[in-house]
């Protein structure tokens, strides 16, 4: 039984999450970034039981890479066990932790071919130190009209970890 997670991070959270669950599936995974591995090709994702791919949202939108890799792997990917997790800000509330309530989350699953046997929508994290002047406002400007946090010399962390770890439990019984 083997289980490839695939990430595709740009401040880190989307990876660190992958690390919690290929520390908690209770069988052989493999972790690789979506970035360095945008060329695999379907021999080389078939070898494997399961798929997880995971990705964070910027600006509303998933990066292209992960839509790309996705529609030339959507065949191979429909005939595996998958999972899809998607990474963001909105899903801090409780509201919004659904594919059906989240809608970065439901926009995707509208456009692309993969169907994924299972989805999970996971609150990412603020480090409003570590961004660049530009991001750091336009994101504090959208955390004040969401009621968010907004001192920008803190980091902010809403990732539910009890969460992350069902998820681990659910992708362990490969079904
Ligand atoms: C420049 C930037 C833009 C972002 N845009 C959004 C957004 O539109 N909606 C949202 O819910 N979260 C947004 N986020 C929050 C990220 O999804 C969150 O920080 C996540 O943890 C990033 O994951 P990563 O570290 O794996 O890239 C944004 C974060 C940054 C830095």
């Amino acid at each position: 039984m083997k289980t490839l997670i695939l990430y595709f991070t740009t401040d880190g959270q989307t990876k660190l999450i992958a690390e919690r669950l290929a520390e908690h599936i209770t069988h052989e995974t493999e972790l690789r970034s979506l970035r360095e591995h945008a060329n695999m090709t379907d021999e080389q994702l078939a070898a494997f039981d399961q798929i997880v791919i995971g990705a964070s949202v910027r600006y509303g939108h998933f990066n292209p890479l992960v839509y790309q890799f996705i529609a030339q792997h959507f065949a191979i990917l429909n005939q595996k066990t998958t999972a899809f997790y998607g990474v963001n800000l909105t899903a801090r509330k409780p509201n919004r932790q659904t594919p059906e309530s989240n809608t970065y989350i439901r926009k995707f699953l509208q456009k692309i071919l993969w169907r994924p046997t299972h989805v999970e929508v996971i609150a990412g994290a603020l480090f409003y130190p570590r961004y660049s002047w530009f991001d750091r406002t336009m994101i504090r400007f959208i955390m004040k009209l969401t009621k968010g946090e907004t001192d920008i010399t803190r980091e902010y962390e809403y990732t539910d970890w009890a969460q992350v770890e069902r998820f681990a439990q659910r992708l362990s019984k490969l079904n």
